[in-house]
């Protein structure tokens, strides 16, 4: 006999990351509302400012980037190699201040979907490592 669980069909597995936050539909759910809350709320001005004008080129790349850090397909790499997002974001100037008003977006941002509570707060603790390793200039 071989001890092989009745249930052991893939579908029944965990799911990754990019499955719980909706694929990429729900990815570019998050994305969308992340920088229309960026280009909407007078407090994010100075993150907004730091911003082309036009955001298309910032969405696309987030959304391309959170497909395959969150395990869905790797469409930011593909595209443009190994994130580097530290060096990439040298030359805007982040402090305390920018790093606040970005994670205060992403948390509306987060709000406006329908995830559980545990996810949302799995994905903020994410977000403010990445953001505060992010800062480059003292204040
Ligand atoms: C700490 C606050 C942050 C600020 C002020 C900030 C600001 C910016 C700006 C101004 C750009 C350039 C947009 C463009 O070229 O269209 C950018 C690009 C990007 N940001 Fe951020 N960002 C922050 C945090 C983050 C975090 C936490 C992540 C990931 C979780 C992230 C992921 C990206 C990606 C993937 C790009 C595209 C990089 C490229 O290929 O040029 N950013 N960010």
């Amino acid at each position: 006999m071989t001890d092989v669980k009745p249930d052991s069909d893939p579908a029944s597995e965990a799911e990754t990351l990019f499955e719980l936050l909706g694929g990429e539909p729900g990815i570019r759910a998050l994305v969308d509302d992340f920088y229309a809350i960026m280009d909407a709320d007078p407090s994010a001005k100075t993150v907004r400012e730091l911003h082309p004008p036009m955001l298309n080129g910032s969405r696309d790349k987030f959304f391309w980037f959170l497909c395959g850090w969150s395990g869905g397909p790797d469409h930011y790499i593909s595209r443009f190699g190994h994130p580097r997002l530290r060096a990439r974001h040298l030359p805007y100037a982040i402090g305390e201040a920018e790093r606040n008003q970005w994670l205060t977006c992403m948390l509306q941002a987060l709000e406006r979907q329908p995830y559980p509570p545990a996810l949302r707060e799995r994905l903020m603790a994410s977000f403010f490592e990445t953001a505060d390793w992010m800062r480059n200039r003292p204040g």
